[in-house]
């Protein structure tokens, strides 16, 4: 990552929190180097008292221990169902703000945890806006570890390559909920996602994968010049 990079994810991080976050919300916390940002900075209003009675939801264990480093009050879904707001990051937003997730490994808790919110605010730099969804970030999908040596040629079949996910050190990557991921390319970049996304949703393993589509209501970007800029969509869920 470069240093504009890093300085337009702080950006749009702080720009999200001052912006949409307000006192008694329970919010989603989202997973990755831009929420890094955004707990930082949640943390901060928490402590000069500028935001109150801020609490969340993690979306992966490094969110919830990097929370609690920072002192930001967290909740399960056994205190709460319906969320104000979810802040997250993303690979890939295209012009309709769908998005390609999980390259961090935490789609599936990022989007149980989107889809019990009644906003999502995605936080990005400039460099993740894309004209269409899997041209150059690959599509995780999780799958349970029982049959993961199945799905490789099952992709190849729809004509997607795929490369099991691994550590540095060649083990397979395992994510917070015990499961394989599989990274898929798509030549041509994702020609109709909706039906890729119930395509490969129905297939037996297969937990969840990496497309979230009609999730994000705003999409705060961190421009290269410096600048911030904000796109939503016309109605919120
Ligand atoms: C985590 O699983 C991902 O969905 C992240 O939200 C995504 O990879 C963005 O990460 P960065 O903010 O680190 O770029």
């Amino acid at each position: 990552m470069g240093d504009w990079q890093r300085d337009a994810k702080r950006a749009a991080a702080y720009y999200a929190v001052d912006h949409f976050v307000q006192s008694g919300m329970r919010l989603g916390l989202g997973t990755g180097s831009t929420v890094a940002f955004v707990l930082d900075r949640l943390a901060q209003r928490l402590q000069d008292g500028t935001l109150t009675d801020i609490a969340g939801i993690p979306t992966s264990e490094t969110t919830t221990q990097r929370a609690r480093d920072l002192g930001i009050p967290l909740l399960s879904f056994d205190d709460v169902q319906t969320l104000d707001l979810c802040i997250d990051g993303a690979d890939e937003v295209d012009p309709s703000l769908n998005l390609i997730k999980g390259l961090g490994g935490a789609l599936v808790r990022e989007k149980i945890v989107a889809s019990a919110a009644r906003a999502m605010v995605v936080v990005v730099d400039e460099s993740k806006l894309v004209p269409r969804l899997g041209g150059r970030a690959p599509l995780p999908v999780e799958v349970l570890t029982f049959g993961w040596q199945l799905h490789a040629e099952w992709f190849r079949t729809l004509g997607i390559e795929s490369v099991l996910r691994r550590t540095a050190d060649g083990a397979p990557f395992v994510s917070d909920n015990g499961n394989y991921i599989y990274d898929c390319q798509f030549p041509d970049g994702i020609d109709d996602p909706l039906r890729v996304e119930a395509v490969i949703n129905n297939r037996p393993g297969v937990v969840e994968n990496g497309l979230f589509l009609g999730y994000a209501t705003q999409v705060v970007i961190g421009m290269e010049n410096g600048s911030v800029t904000v796109r939503q969509v016309a109605e919120e869920r």
